[in-house]
């Protein structure tokens, strides 16, 4: 039995020196140890061993299985050292191993797209400050003292010493504070896009504290309601497609006169209502034409220079264009990379 054993030995470790890579190795190591291998099959043997040398042959035989074992590895670990060596070596032929790129998050490439779709018909970007005062989010455009919006349940308000003529400082709800900055700057003619982070105290699962709005603004001669349709048919038609088209609805704002709420056909019915829109058309956002007030707040002669402004939102046309559904707006401003990586 003894001598067995030894013949199972040698024959299994110089098969172990013999295999030529892994494959082979695990190969080896199927005949060795697998089910039927020679070592599982010397095991079983110990039934027939008389009882007396029963347990040198257990002793024996699970020596011998842990030299194999440990051979076995060290030629495994061999393989692999090899293996790394040669992949250190460069092989200017290997397809070259790309990093793992990311993308702008869908917000910034949704505001890039709104940008070059209104510079191609002369509108400047420009950037107002987020952080700003009374004047210019409010009381120049033409909001009365104790209008709700002023009100600290839906501004966000810094606490500074406010400024004697511009009043407290707060976090711009809305772009229009651009349009007073622009007004003020009096030179025309004016086609400002402003495009800004936005705050208003709201955190649900429609609505994130933190949004975006898009806001034009066109001031010259003889600007009129035609012009506004036209510039938001534009718009409509480049960021969500040749057949949409807009309507505007009669609605208040402080700072236009007309005003409008701006819807745009559904994409799922064209406009002739559905489950999804009921009746055809999906909300965009505000516009109108801007109130004499506003442009006499600013020192600018409401009988010369006339214009209108529009403010949208870009998270909402961004969701709108992509149909995309989710439960919870937050999701945009969460970490999840499994919903940001679709875009
Ligand atoms: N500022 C308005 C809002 O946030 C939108 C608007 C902009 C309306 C310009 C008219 C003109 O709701």
């Amino acid at each position: 039995m003894e001598e067995k054993l030894l013949h199972i030995k040698n024959n299994a470790l110089s098969m172990v020196l013999q295999a030529k890579n892994t494959k082979e190795l695990d190969e080896v190591k199927l005949q060795l140890l697998g089910r039927s291998g020679s070592l599982t099959q010397a095991f079983k043997l110990i039934g027939k061993v008389p009882e007396e040398e029963k347990a040198e042959y257990g002793r024996l035989i699970n020596e011998t299985k842990q030299i194999v074992e440990d051979a076995l590895q060290s030629a495994f670990d061999n393989f692999k050292k090899q293996k790394i060596k040669y992949q250190s070596s460069l092989d200017v032929t290997d397809p070259a191993i790309l990093p793992p790129l990311g993308h702008l998050h869908p917000v910034t490439q949704a505001i890039e797209e709104i940008t070059t779709i209104f510079e191609r018909i002369g509108f400047t970007r420009v950037r107002y400050p987020e952080i700003d005062y009374d004047w210019y989010a409010f009381e120049a455009l033409n909001f009365p003292e104790n209008h709700p919006a002023r009100d600290d349940w839906e501004t966000f308000f810094i606490k500074e010493k406010p400024d004697l003529k511009k009043g407290p400082q707060v976090l711009i709800p809305h772009t229009s504070n651009g349009q007073i900055r622009e007004l003020e700057k009096k030179e025309f003619p004016i086609k400002m896009l402003n495009i800004a982070k936005t705050y208003r105290r709201q955190d649900d699962i429609s609505h994130v504290p933190m949004f975006h709005q898009f806001e034009t603004l066109v001031i010259g001669k003889d600007i009129s309601i035609v012009h506004l349709k036209g510039t938001l048919d534009y718009f409509a038609k480049s960021y969500f497609g040749p057949d949409r088209v807009t309507r505007i609805r009669p609605y208040h704002f402080q700072f236009t006169e007309p005003s409008f709420e701006v819807d745009i056909t559904c994409d799922v019915c064209k406009g002739k209502g559905c489950k999804l829109c009921k009746e055809g058309w999906l909300e965009l956002g505000g516009a109108g034409m801007v109130h004499p007030n506003v442009l006499r707040a600013t020192g600018v002669d409401p009988d010369t220079y006339s214009g209108f402004a529009s403010g949208f939102g870009v998270e909402r046309v961004l969701m709108m264009k992509d149909g995309i559904k989710i439960d919870d707006v937050r999701i945009i401003y969460s970490p999840k990379l499994d919903f940001l990586e679709q875009f």
